[in-house]
């Protein structure tokens, strides 16, 4: 499925990491004119080399582990959930936020025996860090707006992105522990980094000259 006589296909995810890929993009030299100027465009040109997909970040794992895109620029979040077979080649430095356990202002999370229920959008994140505790929990699968779970008495805790933390402030939450750090990575299809790889790293390495 790779092919080595199309452009170099990047897979960039939609909405907040679009803003500040294409401005790495342009800081490179990179004409995106038309990536800005897309209207509901899915596929577009950046310069004469490279075309970018848009796409949610789900998507864009799938895009690059299927080898149909050779990059894509993802959430760590994404990336910890979801696995997949791709190598992750550079930390994008924006995007930043973490992951967090938290829930109802001045609860002591720890205390008791009951099972606690964990609602998240992230249930492969959430069981793997109460696994690593030792921990049995009921995870709750919920798609947007986590915080209401705790609010409405689903679920004890949430796992969930914090960026600001003012979703979980202005809904009377707090943080009980941090999980991990977040932010955009670039990440690379197996195949594509031995077919094209001269193209390819030549890209990386002028990514990394721009982030600093
Ligand atoms: C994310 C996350 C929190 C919020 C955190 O949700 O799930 O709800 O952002 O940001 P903050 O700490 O700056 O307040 P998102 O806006 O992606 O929407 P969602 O709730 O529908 O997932």
């Amino acid at each position: 499925m790779n092919n080595e006589n199309r452009k170099l296909r990047i897979a960039l995810t939609k909405g907040r990491l679009e803003k500040d890929t294409v401005n790495l993009l342009e800081k490179m030299g990179y004409d995106c004119s038309a990536v800005k100027d897309k209207g509901r465009k899915l596929i577009l040109p950046v310069g004469d080399t490279i075309e970018v997909v848009l796409a949610k970040a789900a998507d864009v794992i799938t895009y690059v582990e299927h080898g149909v895109c050779d990059m894509g620029v993802v959430g760590k979040d994404t990336i910890m959930e979801m696995n997949g077979k791709f190598f992750e080649v550079a930390d994008l430095g924006f995007g930043r936020c973490k992951f967090a356990l938290a829930g109802k202002k001045g609860v002591d999370f720890y205390q008791g025996y009951n099972v606690k229920t964990i609602a998240t959008k992230y249930p492969n994140v959430s069981r793997t860090f109460f696994e690593k505790k030792g921990m049995d929990v009921e995870i709750v699968k919920i798609e947007g707006s986590v915080e209401l779970a705790p609010l409405l008495n689903l679920s004890d805790a949430i796992v969930d992105i914090v960026e600001t933390g003012t979703t979980l402030k202005e809904n009377g939450l707090e943080v009980f522990e941090d999980i991990a750090p977040i932010s955009a990575r670039l990440i690379v299809n197996m195949v594509s980094l031995k077919l094209r790889k001269q193209e390819i790293e030549e890209l990386i390495s002028a990514i990394e000259t721009n982030l600093k």
